[in-house]
């Protein structure tokens, strides 16, 4: 049997849909708009889209959004006096600090300055140890949207094998986390990992979050197994014309989909369900900041 199509896209309109109606209710009942600050320090392209894209997104759903664009020579001082503007504006709850940062900002002493209740990304060392201990906390919002995928899917993710590749701040570790807090058993394989393919086929989930383009290949999945596929690689296309790019996932989708019981595609899989999450977290951080 084919695998199930995970669609992110039309799971995310769903979560969008949702944070709209609790955004109206917040207004309607409390007088109260969400707002969402988002700063991006320089010229990165890709981080220019995705910004652009959480500013449409956002205003979407009927929150406030907020952009600082700094130049990429701006100082720390300088972000750093942005960031405690945002933490003591009443209007702003959500605060997101685009990265990469160029290099000579120190990107842990930045996302550290967010205050913790603001910080929308989970990326906050309060964060990342209440996450680590069970505790509420605000959680990455890519790990958030594979976990609600994820859960969708299978009910209960009890007992269920994992195997998350890639160890990365951002998805790997508290992905690894999530599926622990819903009693999954964990592995979290890296580049250094003896027998991936061995690890990788015992799972019943496999999360691929490494930035390989394509580097999991079907015969590494256990058949019915569920393959949740977070990487975003621009390859050259050359069948579809002169100077053409494709986006592909860090699994090899046509192999794995034809081994896997669900699998999600690239796009319209992980990638939509990420700033869903992110609105999601900010209502999240309204509502706590508001008792
Ligand atoms: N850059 C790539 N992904 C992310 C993300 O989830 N949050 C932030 N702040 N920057 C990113």
């Amino acid at each position: 049997m084919p695998a199930k199509i995970i669609d992110g896209k039309a799971f995310a309109a769903t979560v969008r849909a949702q944070v709209a109606e609790h955004v109206t209710k917040l207004k309607d009942a409390h007088g109260i708009t969400p707002g969402l600050a988002v700063v991006l320090v320089g010229e990165d392209p890709a981080s220019q889209v995705y910004v652009r894209s959480k500013g449409k997104q956002t205003v979407e759903v009927g929150m406030k959004s907020v952009e600082h664009k700094l130049d990429a020579e701006t100082s720390e001082a300088d972000l750093l006096k942005v960031i405690d503007d945002l933490n003591n504006d009443p209007e702003i709850h959500g605060i997101l600090v685009q990265l990469p940062l160029p290099k000579h900002l120190d990107e842990d002493l930045v996302i550290n300055s967010i205050a913790p209740e603001k910080d929308v990304d989970g990326f906050h060392i309060s964060n990342v140890g209440l996450l680590g201990t069970g505790q509420k906390s605000m959680v990455p919002c890519t790990p958030l949207g594979c976990l609600m995928m994820l859960r969708d899917h299978h009910g209960s993710l009890s007992g269920l094998d994992a195997v998350v590749i890639g160890r990365s701040n951002i998805v790997g570790k508290p992905m690894a986390q999530l599926l622990l807090g819903d009693s999954c058993t964990v592995t979290i394989a890296h580049s250094r990992t003896k027998d991936l393919a061995d690890v990788v086929r015992r799972a019943d989930i496999v999360v691929a979050a490494v930035g390989r383009p394509e580097m999991v290949p079907g015969d590494w999945i256990k058949p019915g197994a569920t393959v949740i596929d977070v990487g975003i690689n621009r390859l050259d296309a050359p069948e579809k014309g002169d100077g053409k790019t494709k986006l592909v996932g860090d699994v090899h989708y046509e192999s794995c989909a034809a081994v896997a019981g669900a699998i999600t595609p690239v796009p319209g899989g992980v990638g939509p369900m990420t700033i869903a999450c992110l609105l999601a977290n900010t209502v999240t951080a309204c509502c706590r900041a508001n008792g």
